[in-house]
């Protein structure tokens, strides 16, 4: 998607060896514009699959999904994060090792806001090595629920994430796919295909 592109060439800031930078526009300021387009580009890329919920986790994905979900006109679920286990028999929760932070998180969904007639859309900011998706999964297949695909804004193919979901047959669609830091500088992998 080029709007995002160049917004994160625009924008982004580039840490070290695999780290982006985007709280300009998506993870600490938020464009409203930028979020509906992105909003506007999973819905068409979706459109015909009977989607029925979009499920994210806080707090980062909040953004993108709010946006793909008033495309679609169907409810918006985030997991919520607690540090520690507090198993609750009301809910569906699934373990989320970040290896970004070295820290694991429980996530938890209520049984009451996702059930097996849902055809599932995942939205998240961020698909890197992919154990926050991983999460979501688990929590859709101990519902019943179908997973339709997963809908991510920045993809960085150089992690483990992308592969992963391949392996799995999970259906991925990436608005930005950046294959490489070179300098500093964003690599897309369009870029190095071409
Ligand atoms: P994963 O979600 O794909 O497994 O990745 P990982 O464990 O590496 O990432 C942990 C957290 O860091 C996630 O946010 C993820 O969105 C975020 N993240 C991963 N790579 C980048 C990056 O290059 N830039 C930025 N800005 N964030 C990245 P989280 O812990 O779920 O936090 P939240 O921000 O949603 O609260
Ligand atoms: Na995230
Ligand atoms: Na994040």
């Amino acid at each position: 998607m080029k709007l995002l592109e160049d917004r994160i060439r625009r924008d982004g800031v580039v840490l070290g060896a695999d780290v982006l930078k985007v709280d300009n526009f998506l993870n600490h300021q938020v464009d409203p514009d930028l979020m509906q387009a992105m909003g506007a580009e999973f819905y068409r890329q979706f459109q015909d699959a009977k989607i029925t919920k979009i499920l994210t986790v806080e707090s980062s994905g909040i953004a993108p999904a709010l946006a793909t979900a008033m495309e679609f006109h169907v409810p918006m679920v985030f997991a919520r994060k607690h540090k520690s286990l507090t198993l609750k028999d009301d809910m569906f929760t699934a373990d989320v090792y970040s290896f970004t932070k070295q820290t694991s998180n429980t996530i938890s969904i209520a049984h009451k806001f996702l059930n097996a007639d849902d055809r599932v859309l995942i939205i998240d900011d961020f698909l890197a090595n992919g154990q926050a998706v991983k999460g979501l999964t688990e929590i859709i297949a101990a519902a019943g629920a179908t997973l339709v695909g997963a809908g991510i804004v920045i993809e960085k193919t150089f992690q483990k994430g992308r592969q992963m979901l391949d392996e799995q047959g999970v259906r991925v669609v990436s608005l930005a796919r950046i294959s490489a830091f070179e300098d500093g500088q964003v690599v897309f992998a369009d870029e190095q295909d071409a």
